[in-house]
């Protein structure tokens, strides 16, 4: 073997960047007894008579159990991730994104113990649960999770954090949100270097995937459990418009990816 071949064998300074995201994510660590539990309210209290202090919570506890149900389902994600990833920069990164979904988990679930327990669940979560979990490479992993999913919750933690200040919630959101920009940040970096040397049919395979995944997060993002329903009509125009706006940016990040986002078809 020629020493420049060695050389080439050697280099992982394509790998750099995820380092950094290894990096950045141990830097943010955080614990959930860091949480100021018992000096905040878990989430916003309301005003009114006790029934309609009742009916708020019920709003919150159904806003939270959505949470808690899409961090138990990236559990098990960012785990296929770690298994299925050869390289050791991304096995190295994929070991921090474990604890973080779980311990993501383990902070929704204390909070749903102090506002009533568990609730209704989304059936669109578990339906995108199914298709992330259900991808045939690891390239589509990180594309419907990383690149999407994880970028497409974001604005929704902020909203949530924005109607709920002064609560452990809005606390949870706002490191939530930290966390999971750093987990789109790393599923580019690394998803830039999976399709350079990805064969074509894979790369057909993530429109294909955008396509039948797209529907489905706006489904989820629309969907309303019975605690909500009449907020949900109220708000209906204005999620839209704003999925819309979100919808649009993700097809933007999947171009910029090199992908031909011309088969790719909104659903508004
Ligand atoms: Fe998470
Ligand atoms: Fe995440």
């Amino acid at each position: 073997m020629s020493a420049e071949a060695v050389e080439r064998l050697d280099d992982r300074s394509e790998y750099a960047g995820l380092l950094r995201f290894y990096e950045l994510a141990k830097h943010q660590e955080w614990q959930v007894r860091d949480l100021p539990w018992g000096e905040l309210a878990p989430v916003p209290e309301g005003k009114g008579s006790p029934e309609r202090m009742a009916r708020r919570r019920d709003v919150w506890r159904s806003v939270v159990m959505q949470q808690l149900q899409a961090d138990i389902i990236a559990c098990e994600m960012a785990a296929q991730l770690l298994n299925a990833a050869p390289d050791p920069e991304a096995r190295l990164y994929y070991s921090t994104m474990v604890q973080d979904e779980s311990r993501h988990t383990e902070a929704w679930l204390k909070l749903i113990g102090q506002v009533g327990g568990e609730g209704e669940r989304d059936p669109h979560l578990d339906a995108l649960g199914h298709m992330f979990l259900e991808a045939d490479s690891l390239e589509e992993k990180v594309f419907l999770m990383q690149v999407f999913f994880e970028r497409l919750i974001i604005p929704r933690f902020r909203l949530i954090a924005r109607s709920s200040r002064g609560t452990i919630l809005e606390d949870i959101c706002n490191r939530l949100a930290i966390d999971d920009g750093i987990h789109h940040g790393s599923g580019m970096a690394y998803e830039r270097i999976l399709l350079t040397r990805a064969p074509s049919p894979v790369k057909a395979q993530l429109i294909d995937a955008a396509n039948r995944m797209l529907p489905e997060f706006a489904k989820h993002a629309l969907w309303r459990p019975k605690a909500r329903e009449m907020i949900g009509t109220l708000m209906e125009a204005r999620d839209r418009e704003r999925l819309k706006l979100e919808l649009d940016h993700g097809v933007r990040l999947a171009a910029s990816l090199g992908l031909d986002v011309s088969d790719v078809s909104l659903p508004f």
